[in-house]
């Protein structure tokens, strides 16, 4: 008898092995360097074009209190603290209090987009009641992008939950995404007025990864099931929250007709099998299904449906998924080589880079040719895609110059294809509080000395340049 597992898997080779023999995707795609050097940044881009660069709230605001807080103060059964050299966000870089200097590295720059978040426990410290003191502060941040010609654009769960969501299970209660969805509501009516692009969620397809079957990112689980049930919810506070949002910021801040343009920043990976043996192809396909795929298609199709092999079979119609995208936030980092084993627990395994391309200070290989691959396919979609993130941990600052410059390149070669590509914001402004790797991913168009500098001081990084020239060119600078 067949077990499930092997149903699946010979399912999925007839799939795979039609798909390569269609795309030829043995074939790699490689970009010359000098026509890269040759390009002229942005050619051609339409009017409005935005350019910019992104935070999150835990990541740089300093002193906030969510299931972060507690994490970061833990650690692995084997001793191992779960933030590297034990760190904590703790002050970060202070920009609840210096985030007039945030504006100014902005307004350097000449960005006319700035992606930053709301901190959901800071506004609702507790259930159903809002801060205002907070939600001042934020209003006074808004108004002052708004009168630098700066559009904010707002992510409103960025990983970090209040606590009082956090004990009651997260995302696995079963009360979170009407709680999320009420609060989104809620900023939509505070902020409506100085606020249009809304980014509902970061990276579902990361946290339920990284918080649900890695165990690195709290709550710490490796359950597929649980995950599954998590990306579940996530489509659902995401469709609740964007309808409370169309509901309740009724204005136009930016007088182009629209009051709000609502969607979700999804981290894109290329999944590339490691060999050309069928397993890895296979497995590789169905991380890209699950990860890349499992929340675009039910916004898409107004149908959820999750699969992971032997573990995860959702499949269900959700019609108020449908529509809830006003534009596709496309976070691009790097790719993913695949070696697959059917049947082991470690059925999903990443090759290590095959040493032909450069890698960050994080060893992500630098592939700017999947951007232009990801755009492109999804391009294919209803929505316009709008690069919410994109950027090198470089703690030197010497390798982002040519990193951004490739990237854009990649981006005008997805819009010289047809791809319907809104803007490019990059991550970050300034370095900040990265994760699981605590000050040692250096991703800051703008570097911090964390520990030598009490003032923080935002100091430009050799980017600054590239990015300047940027904006000249959509005529954003003198
Ligand atoms: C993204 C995430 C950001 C930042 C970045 C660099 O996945 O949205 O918060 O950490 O990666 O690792």
């Amino acid at each position: 008898m067949k077990t499930a597992a092997t149903t699946a898997a010979l399912a999925l080779t007839a799939t795979v092995t039609l798909a390569l023999a269609m795309s030829g995707c043995h074939k790699e795609m490689t970009f010359d360097p000098a026509a890269i050097t040759a390009h002229s940044l942005f050619a051609g881009a339409p009017r409005g074009f935005l350019l910019g660069a992104a935070t999150s709230a835990h990541q740089i605001e300093g002193g906030t209190h969510n299931d972060w807080t507690t994490w970061e103060k833990e650690h692995y059964p084997d001793g191992r603290p779960h933030v590297a050299d034990g760190a904590s966000a703790g002050r970060a870089a202070d920009s609840w209090n210096l985030w007039r200097e945030d504006v100014a590295a902005l307004q350097l720059l000449g960005a006319n987009v700035y992606r930053l978040g709301i901190e959901w426990s800071r506004l609702e410290p507790a259930p159903g009641v809002w801060d205002q003191a907070s939600a001042d502060r934020y209003r006074m941040m808004f108004a002052a992008l708004r009168a630098a010609h700066i559009a904010p654009m707002v992510t409103l769960y960025h990983f970090t939950l209040p606590p009082w969501i956090a004990e009651r299970g997260g995302w696995e209660w079963e009360g979170t995404p009407a709680a999320f969805a009420e609060f989104a509501g809620r900023a939509g009516a505070a902020f409506g007025d100085l606020v249009d692009l809304w980014c509902t969620i970061n990276e579902p397809n990361v946290f339920v990864t990284k918080g649900y079957l890695s165990a690195e990112w709290p709550p710490g689980v490796a359950d597929p099931r649980r995950a599954g049930a998590v990306m579940r919810a996530l489509i659902i506070g995401h469709a609740q929250a964007t309808a409370q949002l169309r509901a309740r910021d009724r204005v136009d801040a930016d007088g182009d007709g629209r009051a709000t343009s609502v969607g979700i920043a999804q981290n894109l990976r290329v999944f590339q099998p490691a060999s050309r043996h069928p397993v890895d192809g296979i497995v590789a396909s169905v991380a890209s299904s699950f990860y890349n795929d499992s929340f675009i298609d039910a916004v898409a199709t107004g149908r959820i449906r999750i699969s992971l092999p032997t573990a995860v079979s959702i499949n269900e119609s959700y019609p108020a998924a449908r529509g809830t995208f006003d534009y596709l936030g496309v976070n691009y980092y790097t790719r993913e080589r695949v070696i697959g084993h059917l049947g082991r627990k470690d059925v999903y395994r990443r090759a290590p880079p095959d040493g032909s391309r450069p890698v960050s200070d994080m060893g992500w290989e630098i592939y700017p040719e999947g951007l232009t691959q990801l755009l492109l396919h999804y391009a294919a979609y209803e929505w316009p895609l709008l690069v919410t993130e994109n950027g090198l941990a470089d703690a030197r600052g010497d390798r982002r110059p040519d990193f951004l410059r490739a990237h854009i390149y990649a981006l005008d070669q997805a819009r010289a294809g047809g791809a319907d590509v809104t803007g490019y914001i990059v991550w970050s402004l300034i370095d900040n509080f990265e994760w699981s790797y605590g000050f040692q991913g250096r991703f800051g168009l703008f570097t911090i000395d964390f520990a030598g500098d009490p003032a923080l001081t935002r100091r430009p990084t050799a980017a600054v340049a590239t990015f300047q020239e940027a904006a000249r060119a959509l005529g954003l600078r003198p």
